[in-house]
């Protein structure tokens, strides 16, 4: 089988440079699945569907988007940045929580695993989507030090940020991807943590190089 390195974790915990950096050291193609759960959330709140989860879960089913030269196209339209806001990741984690939102990503997702291998980066990618992954890694950070993460992020796009509020959002996300009845955050006996809170990315990206098997 092709080799899959799962990267699981919550907001802001690194995963996302984590992943993508080991996945350009090994040379495998790489998964963002977050962005398809965003990607869902902006269709939804563009068609005001947020509060029906039947028609959140046709949006997934149907999901017209297309990851072209590193930008990311909804009905062809660049929605590279507007996916990044703090309005679409609550919706995201919200649509989420829907299990046929889940189920209408799950072939997609898996359709990234191709020779010589993937990394892949998201909530669920070691329990539900690539459960016999090579590699499972849960890459963990205090609150603090994710909020501060998260906001240097945000002013570099030029987004609007507030530390306080973005501690608050995290905490709030944190519970409600945990605590849903499908995909929980959790991390996973198989997995190795990996706590980045003291770590620089490039001491994150060693670390889980390094443990790779
Ligand atoms: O960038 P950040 O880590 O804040 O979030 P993300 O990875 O882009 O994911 C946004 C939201 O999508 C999360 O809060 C989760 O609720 C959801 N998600 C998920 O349920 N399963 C995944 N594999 C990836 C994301």
């Amino acid at each position: 089988a092709v080799p899959v390195i799962a990267i699981d974790g919550p907001s802001a915990s690194g995963k996302g440079t984590v992943a993508a950096r080991v996945a350009e050291a090994l040379g495998y193609h790489y998964l963002d699945s977050g962005s398809l759960y965003r990607l869902v959330a902006l269709a939804a709140i563009q068609a005001d569907a947020g509060d029906d989860p039947a028609a959140v879960a046709a949006l997934a089913e149907a999901l017209p988007a297309e990851f072209v030269g590193g930008r990311i196209l909804l009905s062809g339209a660049d929605v590279t940045d507007a996916i990044r806001s703090e309005d679409c990741a609550a919706m995201a984690s919200k649509v989420a929580a829907i299990p046929a939102v889940r189920d209408a990503l799950l072939e997609r997702q898996r359709a990234y695993r191709r020779a010589p291998g993937l990394v892949a980066e998201g909530r669920d990618m070691g329990s539900v989507v690539f459960p016999d992954a090579a590699n499972k890694f849960f890459l963990t950070a205090s609150v603090t030090a994710r909020a501060e993460r998260r906001y240097k992020q945000l002013m570099e796009k030029g987004l609007p940020a507030n530390i306080d509020s973005l501690s608050e959002e995290l905490s709030l996300r944190d519970a409600r991807d945990a605590a849903r009845s499908v995909a929980p955050l959790m991390k996973l006996p198989d997995a190795i943590l990996v706590e980045t809170s003291d770590m620089s990315i490039d001491e994150a990206v060693r670390f889980v190089t390094e443990r790779i098997a």
